[in-house]
């Protein structure tokens, strides 16, 4: 069942779904998630079985926003999950939260196991959506103080940026098993940006639109390289993100060799490539924008479509180099894989 985000009504019926164990599509700025309440193991356990995704796969944990938004403010959002909460984490906070940036942080070994796949940290994220905060704020209100939400896509698929896309996913839940906010498009339209701040030092573990060079400035220390003890992340699996076609990524130059020697006999080829790529007309393709943020935007819902003409290879144009691109670049790299 889907009910728009914009009604009051709707998002305190949905806050009752979370308190009661049931699951809610969530919108948020970056994708939708399955939310359930972190606190109820067995909820929790539904939203990886309506994924098909292994239980030792964390999942990120949601909070609502603190009322005053300063380092004290963060700290008490944070605490009900997080055991011990360093200065740069907090800066973190406070330069990107509500926002597209999800921190691990040492776990309360009390609170969130199933949610945390059993790690010692979580992840944490409070978002800008509107109406992810308003559930947050409604949810906190019937007792349920984290929300965990993975991406409401099925494992290694293409993630949802639209209400839709949660609906084509999980068709097979039944509308008592699962309430979907219509929130609109997602804003930012790929994943957050995850840093590690469980160890001592900041780590880079999913790039996304925020840059190295922002966190950096932002936490006032650099980045350090990840090493063979950084959390495994699932969404950083070399294969993610997969339509049913095959992708192939290509710089402009080779991809438009491979068109113009295929000629009139290109056939079950989509193309996503920018403005330079000639493309016979009777070939699906879309455009690709030429900045990183309105790429972004569209990308999943771009490889859906393309997805969805039945073709059995989308060729992508490689996109540009620059830290910008960075988060498109890797989940394009990963649908290719
Ligand atoms: O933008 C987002 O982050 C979206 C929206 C819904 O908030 N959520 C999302 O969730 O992308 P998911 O489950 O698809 O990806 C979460 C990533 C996974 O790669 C997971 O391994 C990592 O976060 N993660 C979560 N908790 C972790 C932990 N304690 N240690 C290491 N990685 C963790
Ligand atoms: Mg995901």
């Amino acid at each position: 069942m889907v009910l728009s985000a914009d009604a009051p009504a709707n998002i305190e019926a949905a806050a009752l779904r979370l308190a009661a164990g049931s699951l809610v599509g969530l919108p948020t700025e970056t994708v939708y998630g399955l939310a359930a309440d972190a606190g109820n193991a067995s909820a929790v356990q539904r939203v990886f079985e309506a994924k098909g995704r292994p239980g030792d796969h964390p999942l990120i944990v949601h909070v609502a926003p603190s009322a005053t938004a300063d380092a004290e403010g963060w700290r008490a959002a944070v605490a009900p999950f997080a055991r011990e909460v360093p200065e740069f984490a907090v800066a973190l906070m406070q330069a990107f939260w509500p926002g597209p940036l999800t921190l691990i942080l040492p776990r309360r070994p009390e609170v969130a196991a199933v949610a945390a796949g059993g790690q010692d940290s979580v992840g944490l994220r409070c978002p800008s959506h509107p109406a992810a905060l308003a559930l947050l704020q409604a949810a906190r209100a019937h007792g349920v103080m984290g929300v965990a939400a993975p991406s409401a896509n099925r494992f290694g698929r293409v993630s949802p940026t639209t209400a839709a896309h949660v609906a084509e996913e999980f068709a097979a839940l039944s509308d008592a098993a699962l309430l979907i906010l219509d929130g609109g498009a997602c804003p930012v339209g790929i994943e957050s940006t995850i840093v590690d701040c469980s160890r001592g030092a900041p780590v880079l573990l999913r790039p996304g639109m925020l840059t190295p060079a922002q966190i950096e400035a932002a936490c006032g220390q650099p980045l350090r390289e990840r090493d063979e003890q950084a959390p495994r992340a699932s969404g950083t699996l070399a294969s993610h993100y997969a339509p049913r076609a095959a992708v192939r990524l290509m710089p402009a130059p080779q991809l438009q060799a491979a068109l113009d020697l295929m000629g009139k006999d290109a056939k079950n080829i989509a193309v996503y490539a920018s403005k330079g790529v000639r493309v016979d007309g009777a070939l699906p393709r879309r455009r690709m924008p030429e900045m990183a943020a309105d790429c972004a935007q569209e990308l999943f819902a771009v490889l859906r479509e393309l997805d969805a003409t039945g073709v059995r290879l989308i060729w992508v144009e490689t996109p540009p180099v620059g830290p910008d691109w960075d988060g498109v670049r890797d989940r394009l790299e990963r649908a290719a894989a």
